[in-house]
């Protein structure tokens, strides 16, 4: 064997190894950043668009911030062969879910895929009940990195034990994949799933608009932010609450609705699955979802969710708490008008009343100086204003 050959033999070996050496509980210590087909295709997915939002992801620059998993929604299966095993849809993905895997493995990026715990998916493709352990070592063998396991056709079946299960399956398998929990908050998971899977849908489905419920199935963004006041304590590293992938970019709301959308996921620690067309994105959108000082809100290390501390009705304040002792504040205008917002230091902590921070905003990147007592601005209907806030001497913050 020439040198080359044996360096790469090396190279693949190590890399085998460090892959599986990852274990299920050590999986997403931040959230999860990534694609998701279902918001912008539904059931329209190919080979073809699953590859060119991979090259879109790199050539964008959304791999670079930090964006990782690519994972097909519903409608990649459609039947199973007569050994059980699952069979993909031959006209969509005729090169097989492996060689797809391989594709995205080979741009630096992971590859995730979609099942159901009933019978059926919510679109009426083959689910997993019964055929647990085979589709998740079907899976292992494709080289798929996460797994979203929907609640459809699940009759009869409790939550809890189901998703259990299929937790249990993928820890046999072998291979390290996140598991994504979709049955829309109806079992409370935030209070059994911590070591089931790596996060959980908190809602039904989210959809592409600021406000708005059709019969609590869809919701716009803001009603889902409002359901997730008090489900903070949950979440953490390794475990997170998900109210649903992102609509920035989708066109239906307008780019500081987006800005707030992205802001508030960001500041909830939700994951943040981008569910747009990558491949036609225009700048703003790409702006919004590469804007790296709002994700390293999200992507945080001590993994605390940001939480409402004030709200008067059109008004609100939301703060996450930062590992390095700074916090980040989103001042949120629901009204129909521009408006001023202040913050008012003493709402993160009464001991801080005549304190001063370094304010910066994170959507300007720009310092906004110092500032005793709070802070001030004037915030766009539905907008946000999202600062990040540095005690000016962490010694002094108290008393002054
Ligand atoms: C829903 C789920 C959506 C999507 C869809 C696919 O239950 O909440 O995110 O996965 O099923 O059919």
């Amino acid at each position: 064997m020439n040198m080359v050959k044996y360096l790469f033999s090396i190279f693949f070996i190590l890399n085998f190894f460090c892959l599986h050496a990852q274990k299920f509980e050590e999986l997403a210590q931040t959230p999860p950043m990534g694609w998701n087909s279902w918001n912008k295709f539904k059931c329209d997915v190919s080979e073809t668009l699953i590859r060119e939002t991979a090259d879109a992801m790199v050539a964008s620059g959304m791999r670079d911030a930090g964006y990782q998993y690519i994972v097909i929604d519903d409608c990649w299966q459609i039947d199973r062969d007569k050994n059980g095993k699952i069979v993909p849809d031959p006209e969509r993905f005729p090169s097989g879910i492996k060689a797809l895997a391989d594709y995205i493995h080979s741009k630096g990026l992971k590859f995730g895929i979609y099942s159901c715990a009933g019978t059926l998916t919510c679109e009426k493709r083959p689910g997993s009940h019964g055929k647990e352990l085979m589709d998740a070592k079907t899976y292992a063998d494709w080289g798929v990195d996460y797994l979203k396991y929907d609640w459809c056709f699940t009759d009869g079946l409790k939550a809890q034990e189901a998703y259990t299960t299929m937790s249990k399956a993928i820890k046999k398998a072998g291979r390290p994949m996140v598991f994504s929990i979709c049955e829309w908050g109806l079992s409370e998971p935030w209070t059994w799933a911590k070591n089931v899977g790596h996060l959980w849908r908190t809602t039904y489905d989210i959809r592409d608009w600021y406000d708005g419920e059709i019969d609590g199935n869809f919701l716009g963004w803001s009603k889902i932010l409002d359901k997730q006041v008090g489900l903070e304590k949950y979440s953490g590293p390794g475990h997170w609450n998900d109210p649903d992938m992102l609509e920035v970019g989708n066109g239906r709301q307008t780019n500081t609705e987006y800005i707030a959308h992205f802001s508030f996921w960001a500041l909830l620690n939700a994951p943040l699955m981008a569910g747009n067309d990558l491949r036609s994105m225009d700048r703003e959108t790409i702006k919004i979802l590469t804007n790296k000082e709002v994700i390293a809100v999200n992507q945080d290390k001590l993994g605390k969710q940001g939480y409402k501390i004030h709200d008067d009705g059109d008004k609100e304040l939301w703060l996450k708490e930062l590992d390095n002792g700074d916090y980040s504040i989103i001042l949120f205008n629901r009204s129909s008008e521009n408006q001023h917002i202040s913050a008012h230091w003493e709402m993160i902590n009464p001991q801080f009343t005549s304190s001063t921070f370094m304010v910066r905003d994170l959507w300007e990147h720009e310092d906004l100086g110092e500032f005793k007592f709070g802070f001030t601005a004037l915030v766009p209907s539905h907008g946000v204003k999202m600062i990040r806030i540095t005690p000016k001497d962490k010694n002094k913050l108290v008393v002054d």
